[in-house]
């Protein structure tokens, strides 16, 4: 009698604790579908649209040739102005701004107008992209009203017409790499940038141009006629952060990037320390307690050099400036 109920009483427990097993399993498979790594933004293919009207199409396809072939309107030999310096606005906002952790606009509908502290005012998008003009493209701002303005912005809007309001989709913009506990060291830049980039951008960084002339095959990365010390890109956790998720050209990506979060503050550092166009920036982040971290130009509200603000170690200075 006695050990007929120890069985029977063994055999229960056994039983429930196989279901227990069963649920947990199962549950944590789920759990698995839904921790699935969510996807990143990607523009929108315009010649596979069928829901806008010709004229618009139009209009965005020539927004989108002026993103990806700006030199060609607005270079030193453009057909519309000689405004700026050469460079495409896709040499840094790749595939004309669709990409993935490529620099892309995604979220540029859903969040222009908003408040920047570098100018310390409310942008709108022609002020945001004015902004690259006269500082990634070192040249001069289009006219709100011309044709080539208002194709830009509907190139814009047409890539972000899916994102909610106010929000930034996964993969927008820059990704800041992880930071460093030393400072930037550009000799190990030069050493990488000998090794992974000189094939391409050259040996003085002066980039390759087309057998015309009319555009870059290989864009520059310093020298008069690169971005200029106003630029985005001139804060080395703007270059480190598109360089490791996109350069070398087409074998790094996000997924697999080919340099370390080192090697990438190491070549920015090496980049943005050879000579470049200069900018009067004297208005630029009127608050000196908003600079960002690695902005280069002093004065700053904090006692750190102008060498440490630009190359780190930052660790210390993060931790101080959020007391
Ligand atoms: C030399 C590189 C470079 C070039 C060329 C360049 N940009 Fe930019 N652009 C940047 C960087 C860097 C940012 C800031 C990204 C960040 O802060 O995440 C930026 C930001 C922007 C933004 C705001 C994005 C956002 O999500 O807030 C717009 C709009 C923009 N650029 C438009 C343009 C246009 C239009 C052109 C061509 C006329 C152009 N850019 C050329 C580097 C460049
Ligand atoms: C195989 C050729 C190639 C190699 C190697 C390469 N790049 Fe590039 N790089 C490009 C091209 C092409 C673009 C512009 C892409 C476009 O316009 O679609 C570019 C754009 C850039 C830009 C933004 C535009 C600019 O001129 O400021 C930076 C910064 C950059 N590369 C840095 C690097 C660094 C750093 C390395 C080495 C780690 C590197 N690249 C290696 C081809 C290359």
């Amino acid at each position: 009698m006695q050990l007929r109920r120890t069985i029977l009483l063994l055999l229960a427990l056994t039983l429930i604790f196989s279901l227990l097993k069963f649920y947990f399993k199962h549950n944590k498979k789920a759990n698995k579908v839904n921790e699935a790594t969510p996807i990143a933004w990607m523009g929108p293919e315009i010649e596979k649209d069928s829901t806008i009207q010709a004229d618009e199409k139009e209009m965005i396809r020539y927004g989108q040739d002026l993103i990806a072939h700006t030199a060609k309107y607005l270079g030193p030999k453009g057909i519309i102005s000689q405004t700026t310096n050469g460079m495409n606005c896709q040499n840094c906002h790749l595939n004309a701004g669709k990409q993935a952790w490529g620099n892309n606009y995604g979220a540029v509908y859903a969040t222009y107008p908003k408040y920047r502290d570098r100018s310390g005012t409310i942008e709108s998008i022609y002020k945001r992209v004015s902004d690259c003009m006269e500082r990634s493209l070192n040249g001069k701002a289009l006219d709100s009203n011309s044709k080539e303005y208002r194709a830009i912005y509907a190139y814009i809007k047409y890539l972000g017409k899916e994102v909610a309001k106010g929000t930034k989709p996964l993969g927008a913009g820059i990704e800041k790499p992880g930071l460093l506990n030393r400072a930037a060291d550009k000799s190990n830049g030069e050493t990488i940038y000998i090794a992974q980039c000189k094939i391409c951008h050259g040996e003085k960084g002066q980039g390759q141009l087309m057998a015309n002339k009319e555009e870059y095959v290989y864009p520059p990365l310093w020298g008069e006629h690169s971005y200029n010390d106003g630029a985005g890109l001139y804060r080395i956790s703007n270059l480190a952060g598109y360089i490791k998720n996109n350069m070398p050209y087409l074998k790094s990506n996000h997924e697999n990037p080919i340099l370390t979060d080192e090697q990438s503050w190491d070549v920015a550092a090496f980049i943005n320390t050879q000579p470049r166009p200069h900018m009067d920036q004297s208005k630029d982040w009127p608050n000196s307690k908003k600079k960002p971290f690695d902005y280069p130009f002093g004065p700053y509200a904090d006692n750190y050099t102008e060498a440490q603000h630009k190359f780190g170690p930052y660790t210390e200075m993060i931790k101080k400036s959020v007391k």
